[in-house]
């Protein structure tokens, strides 16, 4: 059998915090470090280029992303990691694909969807497609020719990006229909989920909540937050709950065994919430000291990130280029001399 192909895009928008480590970034690189696999991993800019026109915003963020990744252990050498944009075969089979991807398909796209309703509902203009641009509505049929021009067989994706990824299923079934059997059907791998990491208030750890501890903070700033976790007032020496305790939820993403049901018999024995938050404090300085100094060294070092995505596309590139020839020749556009 021949090695197994798994893709995922990582859009370049917003500070990474510890519950994507814990639910995207650190399954996504384990999958990766798996022997038996080929990985595509890229930098989504033209996907972020849909939400972001700050240029400087857009470029920033770009690199923030890339150093993320590498400081958390992404190893270049071991798979293909590039940027997108940086790819042109991608965005040449957009176009094909666009061509045979139905409208209606589109229109039932959640992204989207949800943006009309909410143009719908504030009423604020007759037009229910108000500011939606062509790229918000495309988005789908772009992220089917990242996966698509890759042949990518397996693509880890949180639940939110499940209905794209049979979108592009569809779109490729299309054309294969029409032009015979070149493009391999993808199918997204979820994450298996256990307890996902709670954030400030208890709810959820996510950007749209605010209530997110940024991967890289400052030392001083990720104490601040730490103490700052919402607790319940339970005095020291109260047995504690840990399945209701933020703290614990963090505590729990990241610490052996061994050490999580240690920690799970002192909140039964009533350890003091103070206690509890020096922990969660000494177990995160000590997953994030040494990736903080990393990350860091990349942004200093663009030249270096650069230096790697180019050599990134230039494989990605070889190794689409095949497939993007049959796939051109499929459709008629070929030579015009010769044969
Ligand atoms: N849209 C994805 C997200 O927001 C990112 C992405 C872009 C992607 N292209 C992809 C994921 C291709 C998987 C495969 O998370």
């Amino acid at each position: 059998m021949s090695t197994e192909r798994i893709l995922t895009g990582i859009t370049t928008t917003g500070t990474p915090h510890l519950g994507n480590y814990a639910g995207a970034i650190r399954p996504a690189l384990a999958l990766a470090n798996d022997q038996a696999v080929e990985a595509f991993y890229f930098l989504a800019d033209y996907h972020a280029l849909v939400k972001c026109r700050d240029a400087a915003l857009m470029h920033r963020s770009t690199l923030e992303v890339a150093a993320t990744w590498l400081a958390l252990g992404l190893e270049p050498e071991r798979m293909i990691f590039y940027r997108q944009s940086d790819v042109p075969e991608i965005f040449e089979l957009h176009w094909i694909l666009s061509c045979l991807a139905a409208k209606g398909l589109m229109n039932r796209a959640h992204a989207y969807k949800s943006r009309r309703e909410e143009n719908l509902r504030s009423g604020e203009s007759a037009d229910p497609d108000q500011a939606i641009t062509m790229g918000l509505y495309s988005y789908p049929v772009l992220m089917a020719a990242d996966i698509l021009a890759f042949s990518a067989d397996r693509v880890p994706v949180g639940q939110d990006q499940l209905q794209h990824v049979e979108m592009a299923r569809d779109i490729a079934q299309r054309f294969n229909h029409h032009y015979g059997d070149l493009l391999a059907l993808p199918r997204a791998e979820l994450p298996v989920h256990g307890r996902s990491i709670e954030g400030l208030d208890r709810r959820k750890m996510s950007k749209s909540y605010g209530n997110v501890i940024p991967l890289f903070a400052a030392p001083q700033e990720l104490r601040r937050l730490v103490m700052k976790i919402r607790t319940n007032s339970q005095a020291p020496g109260e047995p504690k709950d840990p399945e209701q305790c933020a703290l614990f939820s963090i505590y729990a993403a990241f610490a052996t065994e061994h050490a999580i049901a240690e920690l799970r018999t002192q909140y039964a024995a009533g350890i003091a919430w103070k206690e509890v938050k020096d922990c969660v404090l000494a177990l995160l300085d000590d997953l994030l000291t040494e990736p903080r100094r990393r990350y860091r060294a990349w942004l200093d070092d663009g030249t270096a990130v650069e230096r790697l995505l180019q050599d990134g596309a230039a494989r990605a590139r070889s190794s689409a280029a095949p497939l993007l020839a049959q796939v051109r020749d499929a459709v008629g556009m070929r030579s015009l001399g010769g044969r």
